[in-house]
């Protein structure tokens, strides 16, 4: 089980650790904080009531998983969060696999998969300055450790997967914990240069090639593709049936017959 000690013994990086048992959400608590504390913050609980995806879904947070935020105050200009959430990718793969001594891959934007089942989801919330600067962000990391009991919810059933098929090995819910942290504090404080984690998140990365539906966020709607490349921005490359090529930012991007 996840505790402040547990999680310490493994950390190699300074960060002030709350955990907590249940929240309604570890963002909404990392963003609370952030207005009274100038302190880097990992905050963690064993399940959420109201946990957050991306797009205003819910994200589905029984115990048996591993809900963190890390809350930061970065001194660089917004446009760099884009780094961040990749940086969290990659760093969150790596403990990952350190861990459980698999191999996972990356889904464009920052879902992590193992065995082409989705076990991680990462929403990255950032405050912004009137200067263009953050005023703090909150990676949240959300990690399916094992099947809840019960199964995962219908809408989610097809896709959804765990890191360890039965019980979990001892401790690998705070070692994971402390692992991201390890891997993502470095990169951050050394100012987020592209070659700590381009090439990774490229390697990792599971669509390029694929054909994939495009959502657009302003309506909606879905348009076929195929995944071309991650550019150097860590934007999405796709290229449409008519042969005009775009490069997306964000979005949502889901794999054609999976
Ligand atoms: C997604 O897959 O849409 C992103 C999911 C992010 C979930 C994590 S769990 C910890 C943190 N707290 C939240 O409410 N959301 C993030």
């Amino acid at each position: 089980m996840i505790t402040k000690n547990g999680i310490s013994k493994y950390l190699r990086e300074d960060v002030s650790v709350l955990v907590y048992d249940e929240l309604v959400s570890t963002n909404l608590t990392a963003r609370d904080l952030a207005e009274e504390s100038n302190k880097d913050t990992l905050i963690a609980a064993h399940r959420q009531t109201g946990g957050r995806g991306r797009m205003g879904r819910s994200f589905f947070s029984p115990s048996g998983g591993l809900y963190m935020s890390l809350l930061l105050h970065p001194t660089m200009p917004s446009h760099k969060a884009t780094g961040l959430t990749a940086a969290a990718a990659v760093a969150t793969a790596r403990a990952i696999d350190r861990v459980s001594g698999k191999k996972s891959e990356i889904k464009w934007v920052n879902d992590i998969y193992l065995d082409n089942r989705k076990v991680c989801g990462i929403l990255a919330e950032a405050q912004i300055k009137d200067d263009g600067f953050m005023k703090y962000v909150v990676v949240g990391i959300g990690i399916n450790l094992t099947v809840p009991r019960g199964g995962f919810p219908a809408d989610i059933a097809g896709r959804a997967g765990a890191l360890f098929d039965g019980d979990m090995p001892q401790d690998a819910d705070n070692r994971i914990a402390a692992e991201i942290v390890n891997e993502l504090l470095p990169m951050y404080r050394g100012g987020l240069l592209v070659s700590d984690y381009l090439d990774e998140y490229r390697k990792r990365s599971n669509i390029i090639g694929r054909d994939v539906d495009v959502m657009r966020i302003v309506d909606g709607e879905s348009r076929p593709a195929k995944a071309v490349a991650i550019d150097d921005v860590c934007r999405l490359v796709v290229r449409y049936p008519d042969g005009v090529v775009e490069a997306l930012g964000s979005g949502e991007v889901s794999v054609r017959g999976r």
